[in-house]
């Protein structure tokens, strides 16, 4: 809430409003893959779209960029935890929604991702909350392959952990199957009911963020 005094002297009065302001919803986004050409990585983009459409504040990120061990409770104990996952931590901590593109590795989603979210569950200091960073999060996943599931399986892997980790998952996902005919060489989205369905996922995000106040 701001509030402001305008001075109108031809009035001789003084006219107090009060403007409401509102901070947008923030939303982290990034996809299970961390390989450059990647189609998830292209995928999440629209869901990016969608949601800064809606109004959000979106922060991309590449997990190529934060490289973690596998995690190890021996490691965890000798040297806590590593910078990259302090510094997901904080991201996550400091985004409402989650925009998640994954894609699918032997019918499941990839170790890659799952040790992320191991890594950024631990405390970073004993009198952290459980899974705070995660908790109340909202979140909304997307796949592709260039199979005929489009990475479904995952998804529903996906849901399932996120959901025992206290983020609300939102019942509408998107598995797209044949990947590498649904992009063009730009890595746009040939299909423009696909790309509509995906920017929705961005933009349901948005509107459940606001609609919760969370
Ligand atoms: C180890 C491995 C296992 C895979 N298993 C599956 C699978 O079970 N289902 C599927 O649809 N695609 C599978 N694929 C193909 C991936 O979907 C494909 O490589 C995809 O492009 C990876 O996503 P990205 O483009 O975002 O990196 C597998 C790929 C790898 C490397």
């Amino acid at each position: 809430m701001m509030r402001g005094i305008i001075h109108r002297p031809h009035q001789g009065i003084k006219v107090t409003i009060k403007r409401m302001k509102t901070n947008p919803v923030k939303i982290l986004a990034f996809a299970g893959s961390t390989r450059k050409a990647s189609f998830n990585k292209k995928l999440v983009q629209f869901a990016v779209a969608g949601a800064e459409a809606a109004g959000a504040q979106v922060t991309y990120i590449d997990l190529a960029d934060y490289p973690l061990p596998v995690y190890d409770g021996d490691l965890e104990e000798a040297q806590g935890l590593p910078e990259n996952a302090l510094k997901l931590k904080k991201l996550f901590s400091d985004h409402q929604g989650l925009l998640i593109a994954t894609p699918e590795y032997n019918s499941g989603y990839p170790g890659g991702l799952k040790n992320m979210i191991d890594w950024v569950s631990r405390k970073a200091d004993p009198d952290e909350a459980p899974l705070a960073c995660f908790k109340g999060k909202i979140a909304s996943l997307m796949s592709t392959s260039p199979g005929a599931l489009g990475g479904l399986r995952g998804l529903h892997q996906l849901r399932e952990v996120l959901l025992n980790i206290h983020v609300l998952v939102l019942t509408k996902m998107h598995a797209l199957p044949r990947a590498m005919q649904e992009f063009d060489v730009a890595g746009k989205l040939k299909n423009l009911d696909t790309e509509k369905i995906i920017k929705g996922l961005g933009a349901q995000t948005v509107q459940m963020i606001q609609n919760l106040g969370t």
